[in-house]
């Protein structure tokens, strides 16, 4: 399902406005995700991190988080990851590779392969799920 810029620039906002919901004290690293789902929901997460660093949640994943305790099974059609305009060279974040596999069990869950919106200072790069992790371990694998 292809994705109108109006409603991708909404989704980015999404995106950038939860990022301020981080909790980051350790990395000073503020992130933020966007769902956005076929019945035009938008789900956001932000980063948490902890006192024992190796436990920092990022934002993809809760939303994922979030999405899936809502009840939501599948239906993902695009998300949106933003991260500190003052960090890093400009380039667009991608999220890391927990989060892809995180993302991918929702979205086979409704055999859908979402955009990626990855958003930097410079400019915003789309990417498909199946090109941030392919040959992906899922669902259908255990069957
Ligand atoms: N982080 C995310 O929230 N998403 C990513 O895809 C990459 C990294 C967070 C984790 C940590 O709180 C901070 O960014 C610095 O790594």
């Amino acid at each position: 399902m292809s994705v109108s810029d109006d409603k991708r620039d909404a989704l980015i906002a999404a995106a950038r406005e939860a990022s301020q919901n981080a909790y980051a004290p350790y990395s000073d690293y503020q992130v933020g995700a966007a769902l956005l789902f076929d019945d035009g929901a938008v789900v956001t997460g932000a980063n948490v991190e902890n006192a024992s660093y190796g436990l920092a949640l990022c934002a993809e994943t809760n939303a994922v988080s979030k999405a899936m305790t809502d009840g939501r099974r599948g239906g993902l059609i695009a998300v949106a990851v933003v991260g500190p305009d003052d960090k890093g060279d400009g380039a667009p974040i991608t999220p890391c590779g927990r989060c892809r596999q995180v993302l991918h069990e929702l979205a086979a869950l409704g055999g859908t392969d979402p955009a990626i919106f990855c958003v930097g200072a410079d400019e915003v790069r789309r990417v498909t799920l199946s090109q941030l992790l392919p040959h992906a371990f899922g669902p259908d694998s255990l069957v």
